[in-house]
């Protein structure tokens, strides 16, 4: 078939939603108006380990308006069947089922009222007593174990210790980094309603089937008796991919009510019950000639789990094929501690792997005296050494090379804490940045109706990302349509199934799905044509036939053709319509190393005296594949890098161990950038399609943008100050 002509793709356009977005249009989970709602406030645990040994509910259910109080004292006993959706080994928690505490600020009860204010306070007036136990709550302080197989697999290739021992240069650091929260601008909130056995969930979530499936698990019913709305999403980076306790306990309360419930967390209790990125000690050992060719790097690290599972993330990705490092080993350990499972928060494992690599080869280069970029280049591998697979397109030299010259690298004095600026020091920094191309099978439906407008449609997210944007283009090229002739929607668990938006996987797996249902569509549509005897058409070579606003024509002659409208019209058809999908190639048979890559360059200024960093301009360059939306591609990176500055700075979920309870848990005390944190930043995208990773040549985007961001920002920091910090976030005190 002929290939239709890109305009949509690759356009800088903008959301197609945004109207919506800024005219309060857009729903968000808790903002849908189901008649007859009623409100559900949590009561959380205030010990981190124990047993509840009372609750009072009396003054509670005196209240005016208050229906119910629910807790393990009286919730019926549910189903909790397995489903396919469970990320961790262990066991989850099964809400309201006994009497254990196993983190602080775990659900414990649910206030049922006919307003919000009166569950508020009649949650407040719900006395529990517990037998606290004592509880761990420390990295530092808690027994480390093997790290769940087969995710956290140790590794290793060749004999890294012999290789240490007869290094020319040998270094040893360990690194760490404070445990963060997502802090997405909209709170975990689902409208839950039952209609007979059936039940309809507006949820917070970056799953809609995940939440469908594990649903009906734990009440017992059929998937299909479960459907999940999720039009929009109001942030995640990684806190909506699982289900939480509040989104059964919403069900739960408007089964027990027999009304529709609307459960919304706090901000508080968003730092309790829905995930954090976990801390880690990370301890890096590297051997290098004098020449700075890595001959072998260890990586000793641990990091949270919850007492209950054990979760995994991608941390061992990264020292096993970014560099050509012949002696490798690994060695994953979990702490498991009295917390919440810990989630996968924006560049899950990479960018906590890539903190501790990446600051490793700015103190090897010192070391060394040697430029930071040219030992990254001496260090490049020709092929993936994890695998011996090539990789499908690996432009990290041409990242660097660009990025330097457009960021002035070459500029800088090497040496440490020579730049000043009045009173401020400067320096600049560079990383990279590093994270899979994920792909999981995804369907697609499109309708072409009469009136030669499309609508498509696929059970996907757009967590912020553009999906509803950039999946229209991807149609609308396809389909030879102009934009506003399209209308692409997903978020509902009854659209055909896509996968969690998350791992940067949507384009990819959805993007390549709406492609091939489109292309099928067209491809309809064009045979309808050339066998219709009163078409323009009829006898051309279907495979000769393209597209254009929406007016299929032979290629070569553009005058013969006929218009998708006319086509319908005069064979009476209300519609042409089609399904199709995309199945990747399994990991296991993958015969490409695919990863998206980028060389991030940060400039700062510290004043030594206050201990204050200011990031004073950022560039990154990236291999991401092919950029289907220039503008979302921006706001990601964007987005990408500030929240980097946040981990490299600023964010730090702070833990009183004494009983568990996180003492930063709002927006004035756990940090992040604010308009005022963020300069300069600017991304270039290398031109380059990727099609052996993917049909559409999509790598992978959202993720990859935060990798390298902290680690450049710290390699600035010691080039302005001479201080090497290897702790995230770089504080004042720090510095001092
Ligand atoms: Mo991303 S951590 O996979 O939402």
């Amino acid at each position: 078939m002929s290939p239709q002509p890109q305009a949509a793709v690759g356009a800088p356009l903008s959301r197609v939603d945004g109207r919506l977005k800024v005219t309060g249009q857009a729903k968000y989970a808790a903002e849908h108006d189901i008649d007859g709602v009623v409100h559900a406030v949590v009561v959380d645990s205030s010990i981190s380990r124990g047993r509840i040994t009372g609750m009072d509910t009396r003054d509670a259910e005196a209240q005016r308006g208050v229906l119910k109080v629910i807790s393990h004292r009286n919730a019926p006993e549910l189903a909790y069947r397995e489903f396919p959706f469970i990320p961790f080994p262990g066991e989850r928690i099964h809400i309201f089922q006994d009497d254990r505490v196993r983190f602080f600020g775990q659900p414990v009860a649910v206030v049922v009222a006919t307003t919000l204010e009166a569950a508020e306070h009649a949650a407040s007036l719900v006395k529990v007593t517990y037998d606290a136990e004592k509880a761990s709550t420390d990295l530092d302080d808690a027994p480390a174990e093997a790290g769940p197989l087969p995710f956290a697999q140790p590794y290793s290739r060749g004999d890294a210790d012999k290789a240490l021992d007869s290094a020319d240069v040998r270094m040893e650091m360990t690194y760490r980094l404070s445990r963060n929260h997502h802090n997405p601008m909209e709170l975990h909130a689902t409208i839950a309603r039952w209609d007979g056995d059936k039940l309809t969930l507006w949820d917070k979530t970056q799953h809609v089937i995940g939440v469908r499936d594990e649903l009906a698990s734990v009440f017992g019913i059929p998937p299909e008796d479960v459907r999940v709305l999720t039009p929009f999403i109001g942030g995640a980076f990684g806190n909506g991919l699982r289900r939480w306790p509040n989104v059964t306990i919403a069900a739960l309360a408007a089964r027990e009510v027999k009304r529709p419930v609307k459960l919304v967390l706090t901000r508080r209790q968003m730092y309790f019950s829905v995930g954090f990125r976990p801390a880690y000690e990370y301890k890096l050992r590297l051997g290098s000639s004098r020449r700075g060719r890595l001959t072998a790097m260890t990586h000793d690290f641990k990091y949270e789990t919850s007492s209950y599972e054990r979760f995994w993330e991608a941390n061992l990705a990264l020292g096993q094929m970014l560099y050509a490092v012949p002696n490798v080993s690994q060695t994953p350990q979990i702490v498991p501690l009295d917390v919440v499972t810990p989630i996968w928060m924006r560049g899950p494992g990479y960018s906590t792997a890539s903190f501790a690599m990446e600051t490793a080869m700015d103190e090897l280069a010192y070391e060394l005296r040697m430029d930071p970029i040219e030992l990254r280049l001496r260090n490049e591998p020709d092929e993936d050494l994890s695998s011996g697979h090539p990789f499908s397109t690996r432009r990290l030299r041409e990242c660097f090379r660009v990025g330097a010259g457009k960021f002035g690298w070459h500029r800088r004095n090497p040496k440490p804490r020579t730049t000043h600026d009045g009173d401020w020091l400067i320096g600049t920094g560079v990383a990279t940045g590093c994270y899979d191309v994920f792909q999981s099978e995804a369907h697609a439906h499109a309708r072409l109706d009469a009136d030669g407008t499309v609508v498509v449609q696929s059970a996907t997210h757009d967590v912020g990302t553009g999906t509803y944007t950039s999946m229209s283009q991807v149609a609308a090229d396809a389909l030879g349509l102009a934009m506003r002739h399209v209308t692409f929607r997903l978020g509902d668990s009854r659209m055909p199934p896509a996968p969690p938006q998350g791992a940067s996987q949507t384009m990819a797996s959805v993007g390549t799905a709406v492609q091939n249902t489109c292309d099928k569509l067209r491809q309809q549509a064009i045979k309808l044509a050339v066998e219709d005897e009163r078409s323009p058409l009829h006898g051309v070579n279907a495979d000769d036939v393209v597209v254009r606003g929406g007016r299929m024509h032979a290629k070569g002659s553009p005058a013969r053709g006929e218009t998708y409208r006319q086509l319908l019209a005069r064979n009476n058809r209300t519609h042409l319509e089609a399904s199709g999908s995309y199945s990747p190639v399994p990991e296991q048979d993958r015969r490409f190393s695919m990863y998206g890559y980028s060389a991030v360059f940060a400039e700062v200024a510290v004043d030594a005296r206050l201990g204050l960093v200011r990031v004073r301009r950022m560039l990154s360059v990236y291999d991401a594949g092919r950029i289907i939306s220039p503008k979302l591609a921006d706001s990601q990176a964007l987005g990408g890098m500030i929240q980097g500055i946040g981990q490299a700075l600023l964010e730090h979920t702070v833990t009183d161990h004494r009983d568990g309870r996180i003492t930063n848990a709002n927006f004035a005390d756990y940090l992040v950038p604010t308009h005022a944190d963020i300069p300069d930043l600017k991304a270039i995208y290398l031109d380059g399609e990727d099609y052996k990773a993917d049909p559409i040549g999509v790598k992978s985007l959202g993720e990859l943008v935060m990798v390298g961001v902290a680690p450049a920002i710290a390699n600035a920091v010691f080039h302005a100050t001479g201080r090497r910090v290897r702790e995230l976030p770089i504080t004042a005190e720090a510095l001092l």
